[in-house]
C-alpha cells in the first residue's frame, strides 16, 4: 500500500485505476479550461500569516454548517456519476462522510439512488436538485428526498444549460460506458474497476431510471436528460421550490454579488459560491477571487460556503479566513474514491483535516471559527483588479 500524504497522491492512483472516460469526465473544465485552472492557481496567490508563541493546545476544527455540527467545515459536493468512478460510489462516499462527521451531498445525477444512500447510512445527508421541465418529476424527487430524511436541499443554479467539455464529447461519455473498440481496450486495462462494477448495485442513473415513464435503457435516458433541464428556472421558481421543500435550502452556483443578494432575498439558508469546478462558464473568475465581494454584499445576511479548486486544508483555511462558514470538495474526494473506494474518501478527508488543523495552529489559531482576514496576506489587487 503506497504512503498517501496528500490529495495529489490519491489523484495519481485514481488516474491509473479508473477508465479514461471517467477520469477525463472529472478532470476537465469547460472549453479552454481557464476557469478550471484558475480555481486552483488563485488559491496559491493568497498567503498565510505565520504566528508564533501562541498557545496551540486544545485546538478544534469543529464548526457548524446550516446549523449542523461538523467535524470540520468541509462537505462532500454533489458529483454526478460518482458510482461510475467506483462501484456503489455514492454509498461509499456517504458512509465515509458520515463516519468522519461531515455532510455528504447526493447529486440528482447519481448512480446510487436517494433510497440506496438512505438505506446505507444512519444520519441525514443533503440532496442536490437539478430542476427539470417535467415538474411532476421534480416534485417527486423532492418528495423522495423528504422521505429519505435529507437535511438540506441544495439547488444548483449554474447548470440549466451545459458548458462544453471537449473530452466528454470525444470519449462518448455515458453510464454505462459506450463500448467502442477504444473504450473496450482501455477498460481491459482497468480490471479492478471492472470487477467492482460487475458487483455494483446499479450502473444507470438511480434517481431517474424506473422513476420516469419510458426510461429503461441508456439511449432513452440520454435523450431525456439532454432536453430535461429547465431553461426557465428563475427566482420565482426558486422561491416556490423552497416552499415545497419546507426545510433548509442551499443555493449553489452563486458567483455574482447581485445573485447573492437575490439568494438572500428568497430566504436561502446558505449559498455556495461556486463556478461548478470550472465546468460551466469558462472565463468566469475563480470562486476564491469572487468570495470577498460576495461576503461584502451578503455576508451579514446569509451563510456563505465556497467550492471550486479546493485541494488541501490550506485552501479550506483560506476560504474560511476570507469569510466563508463552510466549504465543499468535489474532485478531492473523487480522487480518493476512484483510488481506493471508501477508505480513499476517508483518506482524502484525513489529509485535508490534518492540513487544516496544523496550518491553523501555525497561524496561531485554535478554532476554525476564529479564522479571519488577519490570518492572511492577500495581494492588494486580488479582488480589485477586475471591475
Ligand atoms: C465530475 C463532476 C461532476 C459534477 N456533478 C455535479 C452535479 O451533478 N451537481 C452539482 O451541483 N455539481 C456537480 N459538480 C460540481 C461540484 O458539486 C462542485 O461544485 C465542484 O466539483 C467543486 O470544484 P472542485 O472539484 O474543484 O472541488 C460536479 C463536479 C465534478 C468534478
Amino acid at each position: 500500500m503506497p504512503v498517501i500524504t496528500n490529495i495529489d497522491d490519491l489523484k495519481r492512483i485514481y488516474a491509473r485505476r479508473v477508465p479514461k472516460m471517467f477520469y477525463d469526465y472529472a478532470e476537465s473544465g469547460s472549453w479552454t479550461e481557464q476557469t478550471f485552472r484558475e480555481n486552483t492557481t488563485d488559491f496559491d496567490q493568497i498567503r498565510l500569516r505565520q504566528r508564533v508563541a501562541v498557545d496551540m493546545a486544545g485546538r478544534s476544527t469543529a464548526s457548524h454548517m446550516i446549523g449542523q455540527e461538523v467535524a470540520m467545515p468541509v462537505a462532500l459536493a454533489p458529483v454526478g456519476l460518482t458510482g461510475m468512478q467506483c462501484a456503489d460510489g455514492e454509498i461509499k462516499a456517504a458512509r465515509a462522510a458520515e463516519a468522519f462527521g461531515v455532510p455528504f451531498t447526493l447529486s440528482t445525477m447519481s448512480i446510487n439512488s436517494i433510497e440506496d444512500v438512505a438505506e446505507a447510512t444512519t444520519k441525514p445527508f443533503w440532496f442536490q436538485l437539478y430542476t427539470m421541465k417535467d415538474e411532476d418529476y421534480t416534485r417527486r424527487l423532492i418528495d423522495r428526498a423528504k422521505a429519505a430524511n435529507c437535511s438540506a436541499l441544495v439547488i444548483t443554479l449554474d447548470l440549466q444549460i451545459l458548458g462544453q467539455r471537449h473530452k466528454d464529447l470525444k470519449n462518448g461519455l455515458s453510464a454505462p460506458p459506450k463500448l467502442t473498440p477504444k473504450t473496450i481496450a482501455n477498460l481491459m486495462t482497468k480490471w479492478s474497476w471492472g470487477i467492482g462494477m460487475l458487483g455494483a448495485k446499479r450502473r444507470h442513473f438511480g434517481n431517474i431510471v424506473g422513476h420516469v415513464d419510458g426510461i429503461s435503457d441508456a439511449s432513452s435516458l440520454s435523450a431525456w436528460t439532454a432536453e430535461q433541464f429547465d431553461l426557465t428556472l428563475d427566482w420565482d421558481k426558486i422561491a416556490k421550490l423552497k416552499e415545497i421543500w419546507g426545510g433548509k435550502v442551499i443555493l449553489k452556483g452563486i458567483l455574482d454579488e447581485e445573485d447573492a443578494r437575490m439568494a438572500a432575498k428568497v430566504g436561502a439558508d446558505a449559498i455556495t459560491v461556486s463556478n461548478h469546478g470550472g465546468r460551466q462558464l469558462d472565463g468566469a473568475l475563480s470562486s476564491i477571487r469572487m468570495l470577498p465581494r460576495i461576503m461584502d454584499a451578503v455576508g451579514d445576511q446569509v451563510e456563505v460556503h465556497l467550492d471550486s479548486g479546493i485541494r488541501s486544508g490550506q485552501d479550506v483555511l483560506k476560504a474560511l479566513a476570507l469569510g466563508a462558514t463552510g466549504t465543499m470538495i468535489g474532485r478531492a474526494f473523487v480522487y480518493g474514491l476512484g483510488a481506493m473506494g471508501q477508505p480513499g474518501v476517508t483518506r482524502a478527508l484525513e489529509v485535508i483535516h490534518k492540513e487544516l488543523d496544523v496550518s491553523m495552529a501555525l497561524c496561531g489559531e485554535k478554532s476554525v471559527t476564529k479564522l479571519g482576514r488577519h490570518n492572511l496576506l492577500v495581494p492588494e489587487d486580488f479582488t480589485g483588479r477586475w471591475a
